[in-house]
């Protein structure tokens, strides 16, 4: 969680600051700062509240530095604050830090630091860095121009835990330090400027060329200059990575929220993330290899992940048990890696994260990984952290995700889930190979289907209109259309706050059905004819207790007796909730956009989940 930016060059730093963290306001919003070098001196300004507040500072356009460092705060250690916002300043006031992450042992140095002097100023576990690097460049007698290196080494021998920590010091005015560990941070170079950001689209308008960093790695920033060492400081060489995302492609283009513009950009996202695989004769992905007898010899296979990401799994468990005839367990990241999975070299572990950088989904791969499984990541951002710990990894290419509720992540994961499952299943040979034909051209079909739902939004506007006031709802459905009520119920209570449950719908008598009152509404979505009977009953059995039903269902499934019904083109129910979850995705905006919340940046949520 938390954003943080970075700038050196010639131009006046403070607004290329304030504009990335506009940009990264998705990973956290609850305060503000920045800190610029002038006239030897450290210029610290921040702000509770959003990043605009940094405006009403008085003088905040008058910073002149071109070197500057900024922070975006999801508060973890100490309530959102002035002083709890970064960045934070040793006691001398010759160190200035922006971190991301969390120091799982800050009482423990900030205790030691107290006992030599020190005086705290913040809550926060991010305070001990500045005072620890002052610490340790004061006990230094050599003075070479590593001094400061040396003790930002030395500090991060000492912490625990996850830190992207960008730095600036006095001692080097025209330098700035640049650490990570279990958070991301990527360097974008320019031309005599450099810039850093925890992300690439925040950046993106300056330049295209980004050095990606590994763990432990220290970066030494100047204008000219990108120079990287080791935890040794032993100096090493990385190579430049060209990225061919556009601009625009991190800018509204004239949609009033991202998530708007990201519902939007479905049918292209799809594309993308289909390219040129379903093209002729078997499947081929890039960045994976295996082989027919490595995929007989597996007994399970996993799918790991967290929130929509593991939506996304729920889905392709049925895909891929169908296809291949394995067991698929999908597990919720934080729960499978407390749990001692039963995982060994028999089994296959999929890891799905939008942004690659959620801290349970790293871990739980990296426990399957110490057990001997294979590892296969699906992420959205090429060089995230997750896929630089996988066996293999492969992209959604659906873009950058703004947007802190996902939706094109959601459905191009879906897309990438059953084109994997359609590899296994060619290597594998237990299905015909007609059914494998028949869901290959129907995915290829799903880009133009959604931009037929897309054509008339009006139905779901409309009914978003009669119920945004209501405190509860629920979602109902049957096979992949229950995996994809669930999403829709997390849609909703992430950006309307609306209290929402998900049921199986063979589950309703077992107990929910005594929710259902006069009123109550209820999303019932019913794609797969085989399953529709037994569906449409269930409905029925809510209908009599009075409850408003919002049908969403295929164009050729019939629907006596239901007044509020969305249809949605027919596909194979292996990938309907590509295209059912089109309409709650609106239905989740339009009620949000109703309440007059703010769609983009939900209260205490964050894009990016990168601490446990
Ligand atoms: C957060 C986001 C969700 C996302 C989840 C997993 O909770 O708000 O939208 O699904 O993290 O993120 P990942 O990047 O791992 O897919």
């Amino acid at each position: 969680m938390c954003g943080i930016v970075g700038y050196i060059g010639n131009k006046k730093a403070s607004p290329i600051l304030i504009n990335g963290l506009l940009r990264l306001e998705y990973r956290g919003y609850d305060s503000a700062g920045i800190a610029t070098i002038e006239n030897d001196e450290i210029k610290v300004m921040k702000n509770k509240g959003r990043v605009n507040n940094l405006y009403e500072l008085d003088g905040i356009n008058d910073l002149v530095g071109t070197i500057g460092i900024a922070h975006t705060r999801w508060a973890t250690h100490g309530k959102p604050s002035k002083e709890n916002s970064h960045p934070h300043m040793d006691n001398s006031n010759s160190f200035a830090v922006v971190h991301n992450g969390i120091i799982e042992n800050y009482n423990e140095l900030k205790n030691m630091l107290i006992e030599k002097g020190y005086k705290f100023l913040s809550a926060t576990d991010t305070e001990v860095i500045p005072n620890l690097i002052h610490y340790y460049f004061e006990q230094d007698k050599t003075d070479d121009d590593k001094k400061i290196l040396r003790a930002v080494k030395s500090t991060c021998k000492d912490l625990k835990g996850s830190y992207a920590i960008e730095i600036l010091s006095i001692y080097n005015k025209d330098k700035m330090i640049v650490v990570r560990k279990d958070s991301p941070l990527v360097i974008g170079k320019g031309n005599g400027e450099n810039y850093l950001s925890s992300d690439i689209p925040a950046i993106l308008s300056y330049t295209k060329d980004f050095y990606l960093l590994d763990d432990n790695e220290i970066v030494e920033l100047s204008r000219d200059e990108v120079k990287f060492y080791n935890q040794d400081l032993k100096e090493i060489q990385k190579p430049i990575k060209s990225i061919e995302w556009g601009a625009l492609s991190a800018e509204k283009d004239g949609y009033e929220d991202f998530m708007l513009k990201e519902i939007y950009e479905q049918p292209k996202a799809i594309r993308e993330t289909v390219g040129a695989k379903l093209d002729n004769g078997s499947i081929e992905i890039e960045g994976l290899n295996l082989t027919k007898e490595y995929l007989q010899s597996l007994n399970k296979i996993y799918i790991v992940a967290c929130g929509t990401a593991m939506h996304a799994g729920l889905v392709a468990k049925t895909t891929i048990e169908k296809l291949c005839k394995i067991s698929v367990e999908v597990d919720i990241a934080s729960e499978f890696r407390y749990r001692e999975p039963l995982v060994d070299e028999k089994t296959l572990c999929i890891y799905i994260s939008q942004s690659g950088e959620t801290a349970d989904t790293i871990a739980a791969l990296k426990l399957a990984k110490s057990k001997g499984a294979k590892t296969l990541a699906i992420s959205n951002v090429i060089g995230s952290s997750i896929t630089r710990e996988a066996d293999y990894s492969i992209y959604t290419h659906a873009g950058p995700e703004i947007a802190v509720a996902s939706t094109k992540a959601y459905t191009s994961q879906v897309v990438l889930l059953n084109i994997l499952g359609i590899y296994f299943a060619e290597k594998l040979e237990r299905v015909e190979k007609e059914i494998i034909n028949n869901l290959k051209q129907d995915i290829l079909n799903l880009p133009s289907q959604i931009e037929e739902i897309l054509k008339d939004t009006n139905q779901v506007k409309n009914f978003a209109k009669k119920v945004y006031k209501e405190k509860d709802m629920f979602f109902l459905g049957r096979g992949t259309d229950y995996a994809v009520s669930l999403e829709g119920s997390l849609k909703l209570k992430e950006i309307s706050y609306i209290h929402s449950e998900s049921y199986a719908s063979g589950e309703l008598k077992h107990g929910p059905i005594a929710l259902i009152e006069n009123d109550v509404t209820v999303i019932a979505t019913m794609t797969n004819p085989d399953l529709v009977e037994k569906s449409i009953s269930n409905v029925q059995e809510v209908v009599t207790r009075g409850a408003k039903v919002f049908a969403i269902t295929s164009e050729d499934i019939k629907n006596d007796g239901l007044s509020q019904v969305i249809k949605i083109p027919k596909t194979n129910p292996l990938i309907s909730p590509v295209l059912s979850v089109i309409p709650m995705q609106l239905f989740s905006y339009y009620i949000s956009k109703e309440k007059g919340l703010d769609v983009d940046k939900p209260r205490n949520l964050a894009k990016s989940v990168t601490v446990e």
